[in-house]
């Protein structure tokens, strides 16, 4: 879609107007029904027709507490009602702040997401123009509303693709062509280039599937010479059937997201380098297999890893703490960033202790996590904290190996995997491990079934928008 600034709004043609809660007086000035009945209801949604025969859509936007769901109400509508629309609209915004119109221009830009990629007869999506009126300059606002929309939904459709199109090798071939047309850069490390590096954790979770791993190193570097300021790890297994420790068959075709990770840390490099944002951000993707082959890794299995610390394999369905261990060894070793954050659907047990409305945070600095705390609120992509006692750590000792994959035991199990990670990050000071396997793939008005939810990418680049403005 498209946007522009206007100043003043036509009353004779279709528009959106977003209303507050029990302030339906602020509709006379568009239409002549005297009781119009509309509570404004966060998310409620209602069509009247103007003078002109013009549509009008009232959009309830809720009481303040609504507003860091704004995003989510603009969504709706788009969603609901484009396919009334006419190839331009107006969007009445004198009431909205600076930041409510980027959150609006984000939310209609998602409400434009199309899940059936695959489909062979495609809905011809229109090109729209949203016009939004306002006093004030908004046109950085719109064009990053606009942005931020768009590379969402480029994750999403990421998340959702079947994992026979999403091997490894196309997420390295996406990135690669996302960083020609974004303008930063990409390598992409193939099995011989691994082998010869040293990750071993990423090749054993990768030895049973016929689609080899990669290593994708994202570098987005605007202020030039200076450090790292922060390093994105994220876990790309594009198919998790648990390996030989395999997972039951309910289910196991949404396994396909357990790239979720891997998904953010792209979208964020890419958007983080088309805001062009004055920070050095590295994002590093370790993408795999997790398949059942002859050639698959083992319980019981002794393997590597790129810090030189040997594994013990218990569970080869503990498979993403392997690939990151690597992934976060790599990324403090070779670009010291002042902060690391991974993400990463990475357990079950942390949908049983959190469900679906916050990621489970793990830190060693708190500041970091309070940051992160305002910022998930604000964007309400939330995250909530969880331990990382020292007490949890005899749970991964080995006797043959330098620690296991997994404790044997039903109990803690998000903490027992940031445990895990904890060992590979070089007692790095400020790490931060979200486990968002409970928040990045779901349930949703948008689809019959559990669908992409586009978690993190607005929470990871506002976090990071944080640091530029210190
Ligand atoms: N990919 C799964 C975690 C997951 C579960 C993601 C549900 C999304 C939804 C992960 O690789 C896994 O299988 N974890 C196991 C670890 C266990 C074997 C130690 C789990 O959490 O059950
Ligand atoms: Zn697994
Ligand atoms: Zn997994």
């Amino acid at each position: 879609m498209d946007y522009k600034h206007i100043q003043n709004i036509d009353k004779t043609k279709d528009l959106i107007v977003p209303v507050k809660k029990n302030d339906s007086k602020s509709l006379k000035k568009y239409t002549s029904v005297k009781d119009v009945n509309f509570n404004g209801d966060f998310g409620s949604i209602s069509t009247l027709y103007g003078a002109k025969g013009n549509k009008i859509y009232l959009l309830g936007i809720g009481e303040d507490k609504d507003n860091v769901k704004l995003v989510e109400a603009f969504r709706k509508l788009c969603f609901e009602t484009k396919k009334y629309w006419s190839k331009s609209i107006q969007l009445v915004g004198e009431e909205l702040s600076e930041d409510d119109i980027r959150k609006a221009v984000t939310g209609l830009e998602l409400g434009t997401y199309d899940i059936g990629q695959f489909k062979s007869k495609k809905e011809k999506a229109t090109k729209f123009t949203v016009e939004v009126s306002s006093s004030k300059n908004i046109i950085s606002q719109l064009q990053e509303g606009k942005l931020t929309g768009e590379t969402v939904n480029r994750i999403k459709a990421l998340v959702d693709a079947p994992a026979n199109h999403k091997t490894p090798e196309f997420l390295g071939n996406w990135a690669k062509e996302s960083s020609k047309a974004s303008n930063y850069k990409c390598t992409v490390l193939h099995q011989d280039e691994l082998k010869k590096q040293g990750f071993d954790a990423v090749m054993a979770v990768g030895q049973g599937s016929a689609n080899p791993p990669v290593v994708i190193i994202n570098e987005y570097m605007p202020k030039k010479g200076k450090k790292v300021d922060i390093g994105l790890v994220g876990k790309g297994i594009t198919f998790d059937t648990g390996g030989l420790s395999i997972k039951s068959s309910t289910n196991l075709h949404y396994m396909k997201s357990d790239m979720g990770g891997a998904a953010v840390v792209l979208g964020v490099v890419e958007l983080v380098a088309k805001l062009k944002l004055n920070v050095n951000i590295v994002g590093v993707v370790c993408s795999a297999e997790n398949a059942v082959d002859s050639n698959s890794y083992r319980p019981g299995d002794v393997i590597n890893s790129y810090s030189g610390k040997t594994i013990e394999i218990i569970d080869t369905d503990a498979e993403g703490r392997l690939v990151l261990a690597d992934g976060l060894n790599y990324i403090i070793k070779k670009f010291k960033p002042e902060q690391v954050i991974d993400l990463a659907t990475l357990t079950g047990s942390v949908v049983q202790t959190l469900g679906y409305f916050a990621a489970g945070m793990f830190s060693n600095n708190t500041e970091m996590s309070n940051q992160m705390s305002k910022v998930g609120y604000e964007t309400n992509e939330r995250v909530w904290p969880l331990p990382l006692f020292e007490d949890y750590e005899s749970d991964l000792h080995s006797d043959v190996a330098d620690l296991r994959n997994f404790s044997g035991k039903p109990i803690a199990g998000a903490i027992t995997a940031a445990k895990f990670l904890e060992a590979f990050t070089e007692e790095h000071k400020s790490w931060m491990h979200l486990d968002i396997a409970g928040v990045s793939f779901g349930d949703s008005p948008y689809a019959k079934m559990k669908s992409a939810s586009g978690y993190g990418v607005q929470l990871i680049t506002n976090y990071i928008k944080t640091k530029v403005a210190e």
